[in-house]
């Protein structure tokens, strides 16, 4: 199965921690060259440095994926170093909650814009060439949050049940075009996440579930693995899944 691995092309957008990092390092070992975006350059370039020593193939480009010329950018660099790209990881994301009655409208828009916006860039910018090979995979990120909505979260829900259905309309369009379309659904895993969390009594809680139940991120690269080694014919749809420990 991990043959189905090596030497693919693999652009991950916020790769500069958490998720996308573990992800990053787990198919670099695998034999994955990667296209590694974020916007803290010096992370991605510091990752890309070590990956190489390793023995892997990876390039930073600095992208915000709010900024649709980037996104388009990042992709590119990859056709470029690489002559193609065979899966994308949408993975950038904030997650920002509070009680809607506290109106923090720009966090909503800010939200909108890397879950959704960001998202849906990604997918503009590999379509037309993963069509004209009739060969690629886009997996997105959405969350236990995808499936639920969970105040304060509301927005933040929101934004992780459009990456659901985007990514299921998705996948059905793309079957004449042999291209395949993941959903990961994490529940609490241990990142950076919860930095982007401004309101400091959410922040506290969420913080304190997270140190009772989150698990390491490698357990959400190895997901990313599993739907990315299936063969070509096999699409994984979804993964859902949870720390042991987390009831909802
Ligand atoms: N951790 C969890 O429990 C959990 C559960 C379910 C779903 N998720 C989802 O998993 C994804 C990754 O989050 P994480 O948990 O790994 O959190 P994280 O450690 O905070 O990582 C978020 C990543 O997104 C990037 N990012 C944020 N805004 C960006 C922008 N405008 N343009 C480009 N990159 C941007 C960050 O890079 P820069 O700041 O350098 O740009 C960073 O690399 C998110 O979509 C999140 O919603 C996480």
């Amino acid at each position: 199965m991990g043959q189905n691995i090596k030497g693919k092309v693999v652009v991950i957008t916020g790769a500069s921690s958490g998720l996308g990092e573990a992800t990053a390092r787990h198919l670099s070992t695998l034999g994955a060259r990667l296209i590694l975006g974020a916007r803290r350059l010096e992370r991605i370039e510091a990752l890309a440095s070590e990956l190489h020593a390793a023995g892997g193939s990876a390039l930073a480009v600095k992208t915000d994926v709010t900024n649709r010329t980037e996104v388009e950018a990042l992709v590119q660099a990859a056709i470029d170093a690489y002559g193609q790209v065979d899966v994308i990881l949408n993975n950038a994301g904030i997650m920002p909650q509070a009680p809607l009655e506290k109106r923090q409208v720009d966090e909503w828009d800010r939200q909108i814009d890397v879950n959704i916006k960001g998202v849906l860039y990604g997918i503009a910018a590999v379509l037309p060439h993963m069509q004209a090979r009739k060969s690629g995979h886009i997996i997105n990120v959405s969350s236990v949050a995808g499936h639920k909505v969970l105040p304060p979260g509301t927005v933040y829900c929101a934004t992780k049940h459009a990456v659901r259905a985007l990514s299921e309309g998705l996948r059905m369009e793309m079957t004449p075009y042999n291209i395949r379309s993941t959903i990961v659904s994490p529940g609490a895993v241990a990142t950076e996440l919860n930095n982007s969390i401004s309101d400091p009594e959410v922040a506290e809680g969420m913080k304190a579930f997270y140190q009772q139940v989150a698990i390491p991120a490698d357990s959400f690269a190895r997901a990313v693995a599993f739907a990315i080694e299936q063969p070509a014919d096999v699409d994984i749809n979804e993964i859902l899944f949870r720390p042991t420990a987390q009831e909802v």
